[in-house]
């Protein structure tokens, strides 16, 4: 699989040497088909949508709207309307969090669950909501071989779980948690129990049916998955949706307004305050035609390749890699005793190659593991095994200097 020259940042030089871009997990660089859509839309179809009179708008609301059924159809969502667009993965898990506190849905003593190695975007929405309504907020912990904990998971489950939100990846440590056995044993717990999952770092990775995996919620981010920063989608189970007020107030979500009374649209409108990011919707839906067309499956029989064989030399350099050898995100999160992360990344980028250093936006999860941060290689469907050979060659060059 060879789609560099689909991405033009990539031809980026750093000092003399060709860009070696590892850090996808952060951000995904964009193809040329996407470059192109954005132009398209600004050059041909831009003007705002829905009730507009004239030609250009029903063009964008027609593009619109067929950008939500390929979102719609890249999760197997039973409905376009269960897809609510979003600025990303974030704004997606508050959406559910500030919803749920107004709904009555979560209250006094109710619990949470989460799990330790979860971003601070599926912490703190709940921690928010747990300080609102006075429910509380519980991490499962991970095994020493840092899996997710299910013994520990089923010890926590109760009559007073309403809501579990689990990362279907996560971005720090790279486990693919199991999203489909967690979502099933909550259910059995109680049937009234929400699940949603943070699809982050799985979108454009793994295959996602959310019928299949019988979540509640699913949110992701646009920009990791090829298309711009600003967009992204939320969904959210049909009937669960119907449940739950709305959350942002103003144009486009209502039905009819009155200073008597205020009626609210129908899905997924209720959700869409105000004027949609229209072009970056419309350019997300060609970042996963984009993907589709690649083909999930063979993204990520390549991402594990490339991952495995960072994995083995990483290993044989001696560093300490989080989490095991077993199939995994498309991202390794290393220390190295005696070596501070960021001078490590701030020596391999004087080599070319990018990667992120630091907490990844998990500080309990580097708590639990008494560390500050680690240095994250991370891959996309763009990536070689040439890029793979550069990164541990300028790492073993960067830990000579260093140890
Ligand atoms: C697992 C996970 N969840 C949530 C997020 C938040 O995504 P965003 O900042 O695009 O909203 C990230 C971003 O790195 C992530 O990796």
């Amino acid at each position: 699989m060879n789609y560099r020259d689909e991405f033009p940042i990539l031809s980026t030089r750093i000092g003399k040497r060709s860009l070696v871009y590892l850090d996808n997990a952060a951000t995904t660089q964009k193809p040329r088909c996407v470059l192109e859509a954005a132009r398209r839309y600004y050059e041909e179809q831009n003007s705002n949508i829905h009730r507009g009179a004239h030609y250009l708008s029903r063009l964008a609301t027609e593009k619109h709207e067929e950008a939500r059924e390929t979102v719609a159809s890249f999760l197997n969502a039973a409905s376009s309307r269960e897809v609510i667009f979003t600025s990303g993965c974030t704004a997606g898990i508050n959406l559910v969090a500030q919803t749920l506190a107004l709904s009555g849905l979560i209250g006094a003593g109710d619990e949470i669950v989460v799990t330790t190695d979860s971003h601070h975007s599926n912490i703190v929405p709940w921690q928010m909501l747990c300080e609102r309504v006075g429910a509380v907020l519980r991490p499962v912990p991970l095994t020493p071989e840092l899996r997710f904990d299910m013994e520990a998971f089923h010890r926590i489950l109760s009559p007073a779980t309403k809501l579990v939100s689990v990362p279907y990846i996560s971005n720090a440590l790279g486990a693919i948690n199991p999203v489909a056995q967690i979502i099933a044993d909550a259910r059995r717990n109680n049937p009234a129990t929400l699940v949603l999952v943070d699809g982050a770092q799985s979108t454009g990775h793994q295959l996602v049916d959310v019928q299949a995996l019988g979540c509640d919620f699913y949110a992701f981010s646009g920009h990791k998955v090829y298309a711009p920063t600003g967009t992204g989608a939320l969904w959210g189970r049909e009937s669960v949706l119907e449940q739950l007020p709305p959350w942002l107030g103003g144009g486009e979500m209502i039905s009819e307004v009155s200073f008597e009374k205020t009626t609210y649209n129908t899905l997924p409108f209720k959700y869409e305050a105000g004027t949609p990011n229209i072009g970056g919707n419309i350019v997300l839906a060609e970042a996963l035609r984009f993907v589709q067309q690649v083909g999930v499956e063979k993204i990520d029989a390549h991402e594990q390749a490339l991952t495995g064989r960072m994995f083995d030399g990483l290993k044989a350099l001696g560093v300490h890699i989080l989490g095991t050898r077993e199939k995994r995100g498309a991202l390794i999160s290393v220390t190295v005793p005696g070596v501070h992360h960021y001078d490590l990344g701030t020596l391999l980028d004087q080599m070319g190659i990018a990667v992120r250093t630091g907490h990844h936006c998990c500080q309990p999860f580097m708590q639990s593991l008494g560390i500050t941060g680690t240095t994250r290689y991370s891959f996309a469907l763009y990536n070689t095994e040439e890029d793979v050979d550069a990164a541990l060659a300028a790492t073993e060059r960067a830990l000579d200097m260093l140890r």
